[in-house]
């Protein structure tokens, strides 16, 4: 399917579910206040990389947190799942950053999706989505 649409009213805070799109996993997290405070105050030049990576902007935006996140409902945060280093998937709630671990050679990206350690050299991509409703995405 080129799209598909998720209802995401469902997801509770701390929590985070899994959808297909094209073949691929996408996460969608709803982060908790302390994540996104705690996402929010890492300095883009602490960043491996500091492009935002997110198909939804401009090829310039930097990784801050609200370039990672949804335009209006920051602690929400739409992801491929997909390890930018050799395409494994990342498993979530884990590493060292409390945000996804790559067991295949061990990158670990935090909370917004943004590597932090490991091999991996891009941040997880953000896939082009919009809110069709108060409730539901279209991811594609
Ligand atoms: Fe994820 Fe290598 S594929 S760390």
């Amino acid at each position: 399917l080129a799209s598909i649409e998720v209802d995401v009213s469902s997801i509770e805070e701390g929590q985070s579910i899994k959808v297909m799109w094209r073949g691929k996993p996408v996460f969608i997290r709803y982060r908790t206040e302390k994540e996104v405070g705690e996402a929010k105050e890492v300095p883009i030049a602490d960043l491996p990389d500091p492009m935002a990576r997110n198909l939804n902007l401009g090829p310039d935006a930097d990784a801050s947190d609200v370039n990672r996140g949804v335009e209006g409902n920051e602690a929400l945060i739409v992801m491929v799942g997909v390890c930018t280093h050799l395409g494994c998937i990342p498993l979530g709630e884990a590493g060292d950053f409390g945000g996804w671990f790559c067991p295949c050679h061990g990158s670990h990206y935090d909370t917004a999706g943004r590597i932090r350690k490991g091999p991996a050299p891009e941040n997880l991509m953000i896939p082009p989505f919009e809110f069709i409703s108060d409730d539901v995405i279209r991811i594609g």
